[in-house]
């Protein structure tokens, strides 16, 4: 099993976390992570070294998280800060490993790799969810397929014409213009369909008009499994930066071989006050992420096994450009870190 380890993943949504401690596993790794008084975030490893119990099912005391079977107290940094048993010794052997913590664009990014190399500088911007001329709705869901099986999915965003149907289906799709764009550590998926009648989702970002429309579906991909997607929308012939348009989250962090996180959000310029227009998108997110992709791939998933016994090998579309190139980034990746 290969996961690329020297990267920023994220663990949770800030809103998960608080003092009670939450037990996440990524990469294989279970993690308890929680809010330090200070307000801090601290994500140690979910063991405790004495009889591995779930420090997870612990709590804070004094700041500190006690271990739920023989009170062994930890800091945020992992080190045993209290042994209420025998004289108290408290030797570097009762340390638990601790995880770099960013805090950053309503986001909880951990390091699951080497700490040296831990660079917050290299955390992909997310910056529209906190800027106050969006609006952010999201949340989070759990998908049992490997997570290169969402990244396919989100890096052809033409598959909304068949998976999301009764949203997102437009007329124009057989107009629809491709374009691929390699930057360094990033790729962009660049999609126009023009000329279309609004999607039923379009028509409600536009509140029910019904005249051709210019719309336009981008996702931008950074290491190892972030994306953030541009849906706009706009009277045919309107320049894409006068569109209303959102920003969506979607990123994927893995869980174990066989199924992942999927942090998800959509960020608007338009409606920002208007808690309707966070309804549309809530059931849009409830009803296209968290079921409809997720049944297409874990059906994949699912069929993993025969068609790896078998050997059978993907047959490629001209759609695939983009999901292929990352797909070859995260393997490169993995054999970076493999050498
Ligand atoms: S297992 Fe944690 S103190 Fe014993
Ligand atoms: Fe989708």
């Amino acid at each position: 099993m290969t996961f690329v380890r020297n990267a920023w993943y994220v663990a949770a949504l800030p809103e998960e976390l608080s003092e009670k401690p939450l037990g996440r596993t990524i990469l294989d790794t279970p993690l308890a992570l929680y809010r330090q008084p200070d307000g801090v975030v601290a994500a140690l490893l979910d063991i405790c070294p004495h009889r591995f119990a779930a420090l997870s099912d612990g709590m804070l005391v004094n700041g500190h998280l006690q271990c739920p079977y023989h009170g062994l107290e930890f800091d945020g940094g992992g080190q045993c800060v209290h042994n209420p048993h025998g004289n108290g010794a408290r030797p570097a052997s009762l340390a638990v490993r601790s995880f770099p913590v960013v805090e950053r664009d309503a986001l909880i990014w951990i390091w699951p790799g080497d700490p040296a190399l831990a660079d917050p500088e290299a955390i992909p911007d997310f910056g529209c969810r906190v800027d106050p001329a969006y609006r952010t709705v999201g949340g989070y869901g759990h998908v049992d397929c490997n997570y290169k099986l969402l990244v396919d999915n989100l890096m052809d965003l033409g598959h909304a014409q068949y998976v999301h149907r009764a949203n997102a289906q437009t007329d124009a799709f057989d107009r629809l213009e491709r374009e691929v764009v390699v930057g360094d550590g990033e790729i962009r998926a660049l999609m126009k369909i023009p000329g279309g009648m609004p999607s039923v989702l379009m028509a409600k970002f536009l509140r029910g008009a019904n005249t051709p429309v210019d719309a336009w579906n981008d996702i931008r991909w950074n290491k190892v499994s972030a994306m953030l997607n541009f849906i706009a929308v706009a009277p045919e012939g309107t320049p894409k930066e006068q569109s209303i348009h959102s920003r969506g989250t979607h990123i994927l962090t893995p869980e174990t071989e066989t199924s992942c996180h999927y942090f998800f959000g959509s960020s608007r310029n338009f409606g920002v006050d208007d808690p309707e227009m966070d309804g549309v998108l809530r059931s849009w997110q409830a009803q296209a992420l968290v079921k409809e992709d997720k049944v297409v791939v874990e059906a994949i998933q699912r069929r993993r096994a025969y068609v790896e016994a078998n050997g059978i090998r993907p047959a490629m579309l001209s759609c695939d450009e983009a999901a292929v190139r990352v797909s070859r980034e995260i393997e490169k990746l993995e054999q970076l870190e493999a050498a």
